[in-house]
Order: C-alpha cells, then sequence, then structure tokens
C-alpha cells in the first residue's frame, strides 16, 4: 500500500472460488455539485468515458472484463479515475484516446500506461479532523461539552 504497510495483496487462498472475472474495471462516475472543493469524476466527464469504454471492450470481444460505474473513489482532485483489479492499478482518463489506450495496452496486451498511471504520489489533501466539526456544531447549538 502507499502507506507501507502490506495491504491485502496475496490474500487468495486455495480453496477460494476461481475469480469471476479476469479484470474487473471500476470508473468513478460520482458527480459532486459544481464548485465542490474536490471536484468531481463526473463533471470531468467519466460517465460518458466509461459507456464509450464499455462499448469498446465489447467490441474487442474482452468478455473476462467487466467494466462498471463507481462511487467515489477518493482520489478525486486527479480524476476522472479508474482502477482495475485485480492489479489494482489507478489510471487517470480522461479522452476517448486515453480509453483507447488502456484497454489496448493493459487489458488487452498486459502492459501499463505510465503516462496515464497513478501513483503512490497522487495523495488527496487531508481531510478536516471530524471532531472538530462535532465541536463546532456542539458550540453552535449550545450544547454543553462545546469548545470552550
Ligand atoms: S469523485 Fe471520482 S474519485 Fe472522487
Amino acid at each position: 500500500m502507499a502507506d507501507g504497510t502490506p495491504g491485502l495483496a496475496g490474500r487468495a487462498r486455495a480453496g477460494d472460488p476461481p475469480p469471476w472475472f479476469e479484470a474487473h474495471v471500476f470508473v468513478c462516475c460520482n458527480r459532486r455539485p459544481d464548485g465542490h472543493k474536490r471536484g468531481s469524476c463526473a463533471a470531468k466527464g467519466s460517465e460518458g468515458l466509461r459507456d464509450y469504454m464499455k462499448a469498446r471492450a465489447k467490441e474487442l470481444g474482452l468478455s473476462g472484463v467487466r467494466i462498471n460505474m463507481a462511487g467515489c473513489l477518493d482520489r478525486c482532485e486527479f480524476g476522472p479515475t479508474v482502477v482495475i483489479y485485480p492489479e489494482g492499478v489507478w489510471y487517470k482518463v480522461e479522452t476517448k484516446n486515453d480509453v483507447d489506450e488502456v484497454l489496448a495496452a493493459h487489458l488487452v496486451a498486459g502492459g501499463r500506461v505510465p503516462r496515464l498511471m497513478l501513483t503512490e504520489h497522487h495523495v488527496p489533501p487531508p481531510k478536516e479532523p471530524k471532531r472538530q466539526t462535532d465541536e463546532r456544531t456542539r458550540e453552535q447549538r449550545g450544547e454543553e461539552g462545546g469548545a470552550a
């Protein structure tokens, strides 16, 4: 994992059923209101790109590949985001040409598209601590236990 912990890779066990798909592609189609500080992938065109990817995968005969729309994948700032499992490789896919390149290089040929890959250096900004928000809310309501 990006933080150096071992993560979930390699957790397949003897006796597990075989994978249902050879590859599972998640395309973030989350949409936030215009002006949201994190933006959203749908606002950057991900819904159309997902439809295009699905149609092209079918045309290419990629029967073992499932293209799914996903909710927010929490790397909004770097979207439109796509993640491919079981590899866990992330891409920023902005155009139909990007889609074609990922399909051909990654899903057909088993390679990678380095120019589009998100890496461990693509880290969203830290979230605001929830406790502060709770304290502000309590204080605003005039409840005990709010910030002094
Ligand atoms: S809106 Fe797409 S990753 Fe969050």
